[in-house]
């Protein structure tokens, strides 16, 4: 009956398709509960008004299956809701493991998008996304068709939130944390991407676009931006002038140093002082380097100073970024 996109712009996300059909579920379950209750409701307050002449004998106390069927019925309703959901929010959550990583960080007031793979960096500012508008150039985030990308974000002041309501995508970036999410654009175009979270007087400035183009001319793209300026920072090159080498082995088979080595460490299930296991990613990684003694490794002891606040949010991510990628195939020059 209602166009099954409601107001939203067509969906353009592969890994997304099914979130509409469920909204439209959602929706017709609410309305025609509403009509239940609501007319329920009325029906007995006039029916039962002061001075009708509805009789009151013998109010019933109790009616069973009434009962049954108002537990059974919505429960049923909400656990496919649920199943559903959860279905399409891993879908949404978990990216393929061959997605293109792309970083994001949002500060006040624009975006920066982080191309590790390719080696350069985009910076959607009121002023440059004026200015590729105007000279016909990509604006925005710029993605290939076709593919799955991987959205790895941050934030370096307050909360803001990638929204791109084309993928069915919102996401808050966060400071001293990393969120991921994903998508798959299956048209070219250029589609809205904003910030929604208030943050701040010049929170409009966040407002700006993806551009998702056809692989050759992604390509193409990827070859002129690589030609320009500074690409994102080297982590290799921030372990190196922060000392972390001291401590810490980053190749193979070397003995393990004052710390533990950080060869190949990413993705591994690490025992704890504690006796608890973490999974090595992102997250612990950061907060090792932040605030070392919260989850010490077995057999280390808490020497490791804090770098919080010694290093800026671009060389926090590209630190975590090369010891991600130490010892595997991503492996970046030392
Ligand atoms: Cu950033 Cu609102």
């Amino acid at each position: 009956m209602f166009d099954a996109r409601f107001w939203m712009p067509e969906s353009v996300n592969a890994l997304t398709q099914g979130s509409d059909a469920l909204f439209m579920f959602i929706l017709w379950v609410s309305l025609v509960s509403t009509a239940v209750v609501v007319g329920a409701m009325m029906w007995l307050a006039f029916r039962y008004r002061p001075g009708s002449s509805a009789s009151r004998d013998r109010p019933p106390r109790d009616h069973l299956w009434l009962e049954i069927t108002w537990t059974v019925v919505p429960t049923a309703i909400l656990g496919v809701i649920f199943f559903w959901g959860a279905r399409d929010f891993i879908t949404m959550s978990v990216p393929p493991a061959d997605a293109m990583e792309i970083r994001v960080m949002g500060q006040k007031w624009f975006w920066t998008f982080d191309y590790p793979e390719q080696g350069f960096r985009i910076q959607a500012t009121e002023e440059t996304n004026e200015k590729n508008a105007a000279e016909g150039k990509p604006v925005g985030l710029v993605v290939p068709v076709d593919t799955s990308v991987r959205l790895v974000g941050s934030a370096a002041d307050v909360l803001h939130s990638v929204s791109i309501p084309a993928f069915r995508l919102k996401k808050d970036v966060i400071p001293n944390r990393y969120t991921t999410s994903t998508f798959h654009a299956t048209k070219e175009g250029e589609y809205d991407l904003f910030c929604t979270e208030y943050c701040g007087t010049k929170h409009s400035n966040m407002i700006t676009k993806v551009t998702v183009l056809s692989q050759d001319a992604f390509a193409a793209y990827v070859e002129e931006a690589q030609e320009q300026a500074a690409g994102p920072v080297d982590g290799s090159n921030v372990f190196a002038s922060s000392g972390c080498a001291g401590c810490h082995a980053v190749v193979e088979g070397a003995p393990a140093g004052i710390g533990p080595s950080l060869y190949a460490a990413y993705g591994r299930d690490e025992m704890l002082t504690t006796g608890e296991t973490v999974v090595i990613d992102e997250n612990y990684i950061r907060e090792s380097i932040e605030n070392p003694a919260a989850k010490i490794v077995e057999g280390y002891g808490p020497v490791m100073p804090s770098y919080a606040g010694r290093l800026s949010e671009e060389e926090m991510t590209a630190l975590i970024l090369y010891l991600r990628d130490l010892g595997t195939d991503k492996e970046a020059p030392i």
